[in-house]
């Protein structure tokens, strides 16, 4: 198949994007791009990627950071587990590899947060080994060259997927290859309008012969999205009383309003009645809702006026307005700062 290869790599010599992880062959610096780009788009992920950059040149820079300059540096991004792998990873860099980021693809695998395609991706990218990546651009690619409507997120799926793309796979520059499936899906053979002519391999796509390109990738399950309703009491203009988050979840060790989680939306009558049992305060004010969408889940945020401070317990912390930006803050906690605070002027 090295044909497939050959076309996509001098596709991808002329069309590529520039990006500055493309530029180096430092494993610490392709690492932190591709942990940044797991759930991110590439025009967002630049900007955070240079900041980290910038903040933790080297992995020991990141190593002994601490976690709350991590998530702060990673506010907004979302999908926080990321920040704080990262940083639990360049630990293990730093004391279980004396701070040489390890060069063989189970070592790679071993570090906190990296799976079967950012191994692979470091791997090939920065030690040229031959390492076949995957992911949904890569999935996309081969069932419509392909043509093959084996369903992507069944285990059959996955094995012969990656068959399929270890079988495509340059022995001679492996790491261009990855680049090169990974770009080809992003820039041409996109979601919903594919654009075939522009293709390199289209003489050989059987998606393209049939004209069933937009039926493939084949998925077997939708993703079941659970509706969760995050109720904030918000009990100041100048100063707000916060709470970190504690246990294992979405926003771990982050700041947010006392938050009173419903199954279902409610009215601020409904409500009342649980937060004066909660909180001892009462909701007199609904300021904003948003809502956030999230691979598992559907987040709606309301945002209450309450009439007084929730009175004091070891939990709350008293935060002025000034302040604010010092503490790591969800997206959509900071986004109520920015559109409903006239007294906030932080970043
Ligand atoms: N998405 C994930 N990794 C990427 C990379 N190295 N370049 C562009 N997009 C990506």
């Amino acid at each position: 198949m090295q044909d497939f290869s050959l076309s996509i790599r001098l596709w991808f010599r002329q069309n590529s994007r520039t990006l500055p992880w493309r530029e180096t062959k430092d494993p610490y610096l392709i690492w932190l791009s591709e942990i940044i780009l797991q759930q991110t788009r590439v025009d967002q992920g630049r900007a955070y990627y240079e900041k980290f950059v910038k903040h933790y040149p080297k992995v020991q820079d990141l190593a002994s950071a601490s976690q709350e300059n991590v998530l702060n540096d990673w506010q907004g991004l979302g999908y926080y587990s990321r920040a704080r792998n990262l940083h639990y990873a360049a630990q293990q860099i730093v004391e279980e590899f004396d701070g040489f980021f390890p060069q063989t693809y189970k070592e790679i695998k071993s570090l906190k947060g990296v799976g079967d395609y950012t191994a692979a991706a470091i791997a090939s990218f920065a030690f040229d080994l031959p390492y076949a990546v995957v992911d949904g651009n890569v999935y996309r690619v081969l069932s419509r060259y392909f043509a093959d409507a084996t369903p992507i997120d069944s285990t059959a799926g996955k094995k012969l997927f990656a068959a399929y793309a270890k079988e495509l796979l340059s022995q001679e520059d492996p790491g261009e290859h990855n680049q090169a499936m990974m770009e080809l899906g992003a820039l041409v053979c996109k979601p919903k309008n594919p654009d075939c002519d522009n293709c390199p391999v289209q003489d050989s796509c059987e998606a393209y012969r049939k004209n069933e390109m937009l039926d493939y990738p084949v998925k077997s399950k939708k993703t079941k999205v659970r509706d969760r309703y995050f109720n904030y009491l918000v009990s100041g203009n100048t100063q707000f009383q916060f709470e970190k988050r504690e246990g294992k979840g979405i926003w771990q060790n982050m700041y947010q309003f006392p938050l009173f989680e419903t199954k279902v939306e409610k009215s601020m009558n409904d409500l009342n009645g649980d937060l004066q049992q909660e909180f001892g305060v009462s909701a007199v004010d609904r300021i904003a809702s948003y809502t956030h969408i999230l691979s598992h889940q559907k987040i709606h945020a309301i945002f209450w006026k309450v009439d007084k401070v929730i009175s004091d317990n070891d939990r709350l912390l008293h935060v002025d307005i000034e302040r604010v930006d010092e503490y790591p803050l969800p997206r959509l906690i900071h986004r109520f700062f920015e559109e409903h605070n006239p007294e906030y002027g932080g970043n």
